[in-house]
């Protein structure tokens, strides 16, 4: 029997639930399953029946999910294609490549006579714009400059990449035609190739205009790989690169949405939005269900705010039953004040993107659902606000953690530590095999390794390797912190278990000690963003704001755990 609605439904916001508290049902907290058919397209939005398997029913929803860009290959040549925009590569100090020379012909020799004038170098990042091409049935070529043959690695080319897109996505309506150079298929093959291009057009179009009348950057209406064989592995690439670009695109936009538009409740409705139709199970746990839970150092960060906690829980079990899970957590403070220990203006403004581990979770658990790897993988996102409110935990206060350890508060802005404590340990319970955190944690990391590079932190050394060579693989940076464990004797209190800040110096590792003290024997690696998942500023290569750091290193993981 169909519950009949128009308005896309999750279970646990059945009818009896309130419109306005749909997520406070105590009967159905669950959702899960698979869509049980699909009824009909939409324009952008499909309408699907889908199956609650907690309410043993059907459902009809539609998910308003925009299918922006239309990414597809053709056999046909790179001067052919009609598009608004073609984009080729070039090398450095190289011979024209094949692909580039049968431009060159169509253009009457104009790109060779460019370089002799050394107005066309290849050098990396160099954007060549011919606004009028007669001779190309496109009506635009841009060439960007890919550097030295030798020197294209994956990292190189997304930049170069992003750059020439960032330039040109600044129209509606427009197409693309994207040739592939020679030189990167050799570089990294052809699948790869495929992959990072789809992936990097579906990123760097899209732009950070959330807020703003006038959007800077527009996604392509359709895209179109030159020169490129039909098959089925072509179109695999493909089709990957885009699913990992708009895993991307879904972790910084909410990094970039404001705090009051992203806050745990909502966070979590966004969750279960995004993951209803993918065959992932998943629970919310409100603040009832963590006191239930014993999760005390969460919901003691989550006391000064108005707003109450959430814990998203998500399944997606695509490897049977004999296979390992891999436990992602997510740090998700939805915005970070520092509680009572009060940050500073400056410290304080770009902590709406305190929730990133928590995004990146999400991003990287719905890339692995979309691509169905086979393999098993629970995302934890444990999603608070740290305010001052008059009921604010406080300095001295002692908190109990999920697993029994109490915590004595010397600093309220070291909060991030007593989210993941609470979710790692409920993860550990959950019987993960194998587990990996991501947050925001310490302004300390990123003194020490700047705004780039991630910090690894780990009690395991070969499950930290794999991680850091997924990282790597991705062209993501990472570099592994040690763990002496004098570090941890900082954390002793008079009054608890532990306290939950150390000395100023190395106080990411003091903080990854922390976290080790929850995590049993688990084999776990905590990953400190607080640097890379967040620019303050835009550049060329990249908007300000939300980067999506890590979602494709967390897929390239689980795919190598599979
Ligand atoms: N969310 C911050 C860490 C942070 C700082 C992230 C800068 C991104 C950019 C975290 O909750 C925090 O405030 N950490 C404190 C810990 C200290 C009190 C031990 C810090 O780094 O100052
Ligand atoms: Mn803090
Ligand atoms: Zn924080």
């Amino acid at each position: 029997m169909y519950a009949s609605l128009t308005k896309y439904l999750m279970p646990s916001a059945r009818p009896t639930a309130t419109d306005q508290q749909p997520f406070v049902c105590k009967d159905c907290t669950g959702w899960g399953g698979e869509i049980a058919e699909r009824v009909d397209t939409i324009g952008t939005s499909f309408v699907n029946t889908f199956y609650c398997p907690f309410l043993n029913s059907l459902f009809l929803i539609s998910t308003a999910r925009v299918l922006h860009m239309k990414f597809s290959t053709t056999t046909a040549s790179s001067t052919e294609v009609k598009a608004n925009w073609l984009v080729a590569g070039i090398s450095e100090n190289d011979e024209f490549s094949p692909s580039l020379q049968r431009l060159d012909e169509a253009l009457d020799g104009s790109l060779s006579r460019m370089r002799e004038r050394e107005d066309l170098t290849g050098k990396a990042g160099e954007v060549t714009v011919l606004g009028d091409a007669p001779g190309l049935a496109a009506d635009r070529l841009l060439i960007v400059g890919l550097g030295p043959a030798d020197k294209q690695s994956l990292q190189e080319l997304r930049k170069a990449y992003s750059t020439a897109i960032r330039k040109i996505a600044t129209k509606e309506k427009q197409s693309l035609g994207l040739c592939v150079p020679e030189s990167i298929v050799s570089a990294l093959g052809a699948s790869a190739a495929l992959e990072l291009l789809s992936d990097t057009v579906t990123v760097s179009c899209s732009g950070q205009g959330l807020y703003q009348d006038e959007k800077s950057r527009y996604p392509f209406e359709e895209v179109l790989i030159t020169e490129v064989e039909e098959n089925q592995e072509n179109k695999a690439a493909v089709r990957r690169g885009v699913i990992l670009g708009e895993a991307v695109n879904l972790t910084r936009e909410l990094v970039n949405r404001h705090p009051d538009d992203i806050y745990p409740e909502s966070f979590a409705q966004r969750a279960a939005d995004e993951a209803a139709d993918l065959g992932i199970r998943g629970e919310i746990f409100d603040e009832e269900m963590l006191k239930d839970e014993k999760m005390g150092a969460m919901l003691a960060v989550a006391q000064g705010s108005e707003r109450p906690p959430r814990m998203v829980v998500l399944k997606y079990n695509g490897g049977g039953e004999e296979a390992p899970t891999l436990g992602l957590v997510g740090k998700g403070v939805t915005f970070d004040s520092g509680g009572l220990s009060l940050k500073t203006s400056a410290g304080m403004i770009t902590m709406k993107s305190d929730m990133a581990g928590a995004a990146t979770v999400l991003g990287a658990v719905l890339a692995i659902a979309k691509l169905k790897l086979p393999v098993n993988v629970v995302g934890y996102m444990g999603l608070v606000e740290n305010m001052t409110g008059g009921a604010a935990y406080k300095l001295g206060s002692v908190l109990t953690a999920r697993n029994g350890k109490s915590i004595e508060i010397h600093n309220t802005d070291a909060e991030g530590r007593l989210v993941l404590a609470d979710a790692l340990a409920f993860a550990v319970d959950d019987k993960v095999d194998k587990l990996v955190d991501l947050a925001t944690l310490t302004g300390a990391c990123v003194v020490a390794l700047g705004n780039d590079i991630v910090g690894a932190f780990s009690n395991d050394q070969p499950w930290c390797d794999s991680v850091l060579k997924s990282a790597r693989e991705q062209g993501e940076d990472i570099w592994q912190m040690p763990m002496y464990d004098y570090f941890a004797e900082q954390l002793k209190s008079e009054f608890a278990d532990c306290k939950n800040i150390g000395s100023r110096w190395g106080g990411a590792i003091t903080a990854a000690k922390f976290l080790e003290q929850f995590v049993g024997e688990t084999p776990w690696v905590h990953l400190d963003i607080a640097g890379p998942s967040y620019v303050e500023s835009s550049s060329a290569q990249r908007d300000a704001g939300g980067t999506g750091v890590m979602v494709r290193a967390l897929v390239r993981l689980a795919e190598a755990n599979s």
